[in-house]
């Protein structure tokens, strides 16, 4: 099997984050910082790890300051340069992206994600390609995209990252329908959005990171209504998984947070704070201290 790699990612990144207002009224989601580097910068390097060359936004009204950022800035690097600050200067330059590498198109109206994807189709082409979600942060050794990457080399066709949910949290995914459980990887007769417990196939939800063929932005031409009211793309991959299915889930190593969530990110910013060697001591001592007030004002 002939498999083609990928070397486009998509981030959509035009939804209206209503659940972190006010502070989305004039901030996008993807900017809110997580230690020190705003969301979109993880997910940005984890695709750069799993080999993307270009990266293609979704974004919509009042995202500016999403493109400013991965924009050079010339004069604040020359004042990091004379005041010899050289790790500043780097992490600075870690957010530059080369000439042509980023484009950025707009979604007029918040319809869904999968119409957020489908808005990038002729920048796709006919070939596959990524999908990242800034809001969910992977916590890995090795990059969740660069796993599913590896894994569909032996796969091919659509991919979706999967993770084991409790049965009360079904109603919050698309959840797999499983045809075939072979481990890391399996092969998925149906994928349901959004299903309460009792109506749930299986445990497995999936979660944002995906790999798929150009097949799906072609279902996604028929623009179907889905849960919500809105343009899922969970419908457009359940489509590929009916007969003869195309569709695997990868249950990927690694701790993701819902940073599109307060409660995951505040999770997020305790693991990832509490991860950073230049963080660990001060912090983690005030989180112990935090727990033991707590404990004697109960
Ligand atoms: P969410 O379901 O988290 O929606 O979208 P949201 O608008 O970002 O946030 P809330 O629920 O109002 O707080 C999941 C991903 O799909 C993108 C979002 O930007 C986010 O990355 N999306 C969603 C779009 O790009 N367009 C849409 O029409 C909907």
């Amino acid at each position: 099997m002939k498999i083609k790699k990928i070397s486009k990612a998509v981030f959509p990144v035009a939804g209206l984050g209503t659940r972190f207002l006010p502070a989305t009224k004039s901030i996008p989601k993807e900017i809110m910082t997580l230690v020190d580097r705003p969301l979109i910068q993880y997910a940005i390097d984890e695709a750069r790890a799993a080999g993307i060359k270009e990266f293609i936004f979704v974004t919509s009204r009042g995202k500016s300051a999403l493109e400013d950022y991965f924009d050079s800035a010339p004069e604040l690097e020359a004042s990091l340069k004379r005041a010899g600050k050289d790790a500043l200067l780097d992490a600075l330059r870690e957010t530059n992206m080369d000439s042509g590498a980023i484009a950025y198109l707009r979604q007029n109206r918040p319809l869904g994600l999968g119409h957020a994807v489908w808005c990038a189709r002729r920048l796709i082409g006919n070939e596959p390609f990524a999908v990242l979600l800034p809001d969910d942060v992977i916590a890995a050794e090795t990059p969740c995209l660069q796993q599913m990457v590896e894994a569909y080399a032996q796969t091919g066709g659509n991919m979706v990252a999967a993770m084991e949910v409790s049965p009360d949290k079904t109603p919050l995914y698309g959840v797999l329908d499983v045809a075939e459980d072979m481990g890391a990887i399996v092969r998925a007769k149906g994928m349901v959005e959004k299903p309460k417990a009792d109506d749930a196939p299986s445990n497995l939800a999936v979660i944002g990171r995906y790999i798929l063929t150009p097949k799906v932005l072609n279902n996604l031409n028929r623009m179907k209504q889905g849960a919500g009211g809105e343009i899922q793309l969970t419908d457009a991959i359940a489509e590929e998984a009916q007969g003869d299915s195309n569709v695997y889930g990868y249950r990927f190593r690694g701790q993701r947070y819902d940073c599109g969530s307060k409660a995951g990110f505040l999770q997020a910013t305790v693991a990832f704070g509490l991860a950073r060697p230049d963080l660990r001591d001060e912090f983690g001592a005030y989180l112990n201290d935090m727990i033991a007030l707590q404990k004697a004002a109960q």
